[in-house]
């Protein structure tokens, strides 16, 4: 019963650690790689983010009509309008989990 318990809270103690570790990487990649377009609070309203059209990832509306599949994607092999780069592709630089943990981060944005 006393080891179990005491495994339980281990294991607790475990996920919420590596769940921290995740999201301390998400916010150092994100300032390192995406806030100089999508900006700290994920408005978008940096020079470059006006600039390449980002949008407001506090705006509800923005969250909603963007799904994981898009976002994973365009983080990964980037975005292009007309032929023009608006946002390099990550792919090479970030791995799947890292990835992940990117669109988690930008949805905490909404508001
Ligand atoms: C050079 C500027 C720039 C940088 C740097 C940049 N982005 Fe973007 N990103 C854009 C633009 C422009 C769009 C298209 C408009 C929009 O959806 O905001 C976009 C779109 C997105 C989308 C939405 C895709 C969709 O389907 O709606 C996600 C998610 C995203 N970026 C995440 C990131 C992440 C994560 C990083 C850092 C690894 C990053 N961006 C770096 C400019 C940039």
């Amino acid at each position: 019963m006393k080891l179990k318990t005491l495994l339980a809270t281990a294991g607790v103690f475990v996920a919420l650690s590596l769940g921290n570790a995740f999201a301390a990487e998400a916010q150092q990649n994100y300032e390192k790689h995406c806030m100089k377009c999508h900006g700290k609070d994920g408005k978008g309203a940096t020079k470059m983010g006006r600039q390449n059209g980002a949008k407001d990832y506090t705006d509800p509306k923005v969250q909603a009509e963007m799904k994981d599949e898009d976002a994973i994607k365009a983080i990964r092999s980037g975005m292009k309008e007309n032929g023009k780069e608006k946002m390099k592709p990550y792919g090479g630089e970030l791995s799947d989990e890292e990835i992940r943990a990117l669109v988690a981060y930008m949805r905490a944005f909404k508001k």
